[in-house]
């Protein structure tokens, strides 16, 4: 499930720049604070591996990431959706661009983010289910289990209880991780819609879902509605995965997820004298990917295919 945080934080735009590793003096999206917890690049690489080989330069880290998901949610137990691909890879990745909600965001702030990529209440509350599988650190919601907002106690909106399991499993090691839904961790189901209900949620953000005004009643419809939760999030990612989509002559494949393709060089300089065939460079064949003399290169496909 791993897979699955990357492309939430992918989310935002669906160009693969998540993937692009630092290089001296030029921080990528990966060292921003919200992504440094991000995990499962490695997949990615090895599906990139395998794909460039069978079919080089064909399958971007875009709709690599896409497909991983889709194939995670559905591993998982969640629902088989199709979706489309097509989609290119981004030739930025920067630090400055990444502004995610944190997780003590109040609903309100967090759905702030979520409509200005033109997502709705009903798909935030929808793709936050996502956190029916996978961890989190104790970091990210240790301020709930004492001097909650300095009232000297735990937030009065998680259940006892887990406050009291919690506060055992974060006193231990540095940065411990616990399960995001306690009952049904590996699973993909609505069952974190019910440990809301019953007070059992981590983050504080999924807590408030609960109790908020505007999306209780989701939550409550979720809860009591497996397949309503599976056909919501289906559709829900799916709009969450055409986000900024490149196509097109847009962005590039890249070859490794990691880095940028090289740059090529077609700057010539009108003043040397140029031989009409140099010894060192390698005769162009005409292969499949070089355009016959009078016919024109095709574009790569705009029409998205549905896995
Ligand atoms: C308001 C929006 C969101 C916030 C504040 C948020 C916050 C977090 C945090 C703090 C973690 C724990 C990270 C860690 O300890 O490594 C987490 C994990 C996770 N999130 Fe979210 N999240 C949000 C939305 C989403 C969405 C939209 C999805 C997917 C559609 C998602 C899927 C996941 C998954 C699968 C994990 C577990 C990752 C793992 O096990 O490594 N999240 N999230």
């Amino acid at each position: 499930m791993a897979t699955k945080k990357l492309v939430t934080y992918e989310r935002l735009g669906c160009d693969a720049s998540i993937l692009i590793d630092s290089i001296k003096n030029k921080p990528s999206e990966k060292s921003a604070g919200p992504n440094l917890t991000v995990r499962g690049f490695e997949i990615i690489d090895e599906a990139k591996r395998r794909l460039e080989a069978a079919c080089p330069s064909t399958i971007s880290c875009a709709d690599i990431i896409t497909v991983a998901t889709r194939d995670s949610v559905a591993l998982a137990g969640g629902p088989n959706y199709a979706i489309p691909t097509g989609r290119r890879d981004g030739l930025v990745s920067n630090p400055n661009d990444v502004n995610l909600p944190g997780p003590s965001s109040s609903v309100s702030s967090a759905f702030q983010a979520f409509k200005a990529k033109g997502l709705t209440l009903n798909e935030m509350v929808t793709l936050l289910g996502a956190h029916t599988v996978g961890f989190t650190h104790c970091s990210f919601f240790q301020d709930r289990l004492s001097n909650f907002q300095g009232t000297g106690a735990s937030d009065p909106s998680m259940d006892p209880g887990l406050v009291s399991n919690l506060t055992k499993i974060c006193g231990t090691g540095s940065d411990p991780k616990t399960f995001l839904d306690q009952n049904t961790s590996f699973v993909f189901d609505n069952e974190y819609y019910n440990q809301l209900k019953l007070k059992k949620g981590i983050l504080q953000i999924d807590q408030e879902l609960a109790s908020d005004r505007t999306t209780a009643g989701l939550v409550s419809g979720f809860s009591s509605s497996r397949i309503r939760f599976d056909q919501s999030f289906a559709s829900a990612i799916v709009r969450m995965a055409s986000i900024k989509v490149l196509v097109g002559n847009a962005g590039e494949i890249r070859k490794n997820c990691r880095a940028f393709n090289p740059r090529k060089r077609t700057v010539v300089s009108s003043r040397i004298p140029q031989r009409k065939s140099s010894p060192r460079t390698p005769k162009i064949k005409n292969s499949s990917r070089t355009a016959a003399p009078g016919k024109k290169r095709k574009n790569p496909p705009r029409i998205p295919i549905l896995f």
